[in-house]
């Protein structure tokens, strides 16, 4: 696979460039952030989104905190980061690798000395960033062995280089087995409310030239039915104990769907999006979000004023209903306590 054609966040000159994913398809804008409170507005009002994305956002901003603090002492210093990993952890609920992530800098911020502590936060939210490609590479060449030749694959929201630091999770294992010359086919869920699939996965799955077809969400039954899915692969905000796995509100509707038409369902996900500390998904605190985004398609209201809207951002799937995870450290199938607890 050629170099990917975008980058979804980058960082350069002392700055986070993180691609505007509200304007894609239509605009390729980019939001410069100087501040780390820009880089949390981005994350709650979905500029960037996806879980592994977001933790490569929020430790990155805290870099960026980091280096611009005016503390002169270790104490000090430690405070105020310690507030603003508190500001990031407030800014989405559901994916884990967010907090992973704030974790992650957390932990360093209290081994290192002041202020070279500063330098090296930062060189840790870059070695985040690349981690996080090649965990998604691995995922792909495990991933890839799942993949039929001429397999017509069905995805749900976006889990790819948007929703990552690049290559992608779910997509990623597409891609890995489009560059093996499998000729393969992707069918997108468009995946309302925010339509993560119709605007963000065809495009780019468009950019890598792997044919796919929009469908509405409410068209997969009629696919399944007719034999026109081989498999489905999604990505993950997070994974419990046991297997239950939370993704893009839907994605629990096209597991059942899956599951009645004996179709395998795959989850694409790092270990950073496992949660152990959950016993099952019931636990998992799901996101709900503005009712506008239920009420509006676009810019234009599809329902009339004066009734209610639902609008969860998540579901999750539970484990008896996924084929197997795909991981960076390889494959585990008919997830389970035990299985889960010898991966990690
Ligand atoms: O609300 P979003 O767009 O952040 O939700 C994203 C998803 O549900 C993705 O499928 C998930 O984060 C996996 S991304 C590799």
């Amino acid at each position: 696979m050629q170099q990917s054609p975008f980058k979804t966040i980058e960082w350069k000159d002392e700055k986070i460039v993180i691609l505007d994913q509200r304007k894609l398809p239509t605009r390729m804008n980019y939001v410069t952030c100087k501040d780390p409170e820009c880089v949390i507005s981005a994350i709650k009002t979905m500029v960037i989104r996806g879980a592994p994305a977001i933790g490569v956002a929020a430790a990155m901003g805290l870099a960026l905190g980091a280096k611009l603090s005016r503390t002169s002492t270790r104490d000090e210093f430690l405070h105020e980061f310690e507030a603003l990993c508190d500001r990031f952890a407030a800014s989405r609920p559901t994916a884990v690798n967010l907090f992973w992530a704030i974790d992650r800098m957390k932990s360093l911020a209290r081994s290192i000395p002041f202020p070279s502590v500063k330098a090296t936060l930062r060189e840790e939210a870059l070695k985040i960033l690349d981690e996080d490609i090649q965990t998604n590479r691995a995922m792909g060449s495990f991933g890839k062995e799942l993949i039929p030749e001429k397999a017509s694959i069905l995805t749900h929201c976006n889990a790819g280089a948007l929703a990552t630091g690049g290559f992608g999770t779910a997509l990623g294992v597409i891609y890995a087995a489009a560059e093996e010359g499998k000729s393969i086919q992707v069918y997108a869920d468009e995946t309302r409310p925010v339509l993560q699939g119709a605007r963000l996965t065809t495009w780019e799955l468009h950019q890598y030239k792997i044919p796919v077809t929009l469908i509405t969400d409410n068209m997969a039954g009629m696919l399944m039915k007719d034999g026109k899915i081989q498999l489905v692969i999604v990505g993950a905000d997070r994974i419990a104990a046991n297997g239950d796995t939370a993704n893009k509100i839907g994605t629990y509707s096209v597991a059942v769907l899956a599951h009645h038409h004996g179709i395998p369902f795959y989850v694409a996900a790092p270990l950073s999006t496992f949660d152990p500390s959950l016993a099952t998904g019931d636990a998992i605190p799901i996101e709900y979000r503005d009712k506008k985004e239920v009420f509006y398609c676009g810019k234009r209201r599809i329902a009339p004023r004066g009734i209610q809207a639902f609008n969860p951002a998540f579901d999750v799937t539970p484990a008896e209903l996924i084929t197997a995870i795909i991981t960076e450290k390889g494959i585990v199938t008919s997830p389970n306590v035990p299985s889960i607890a010898k991966l990690l």
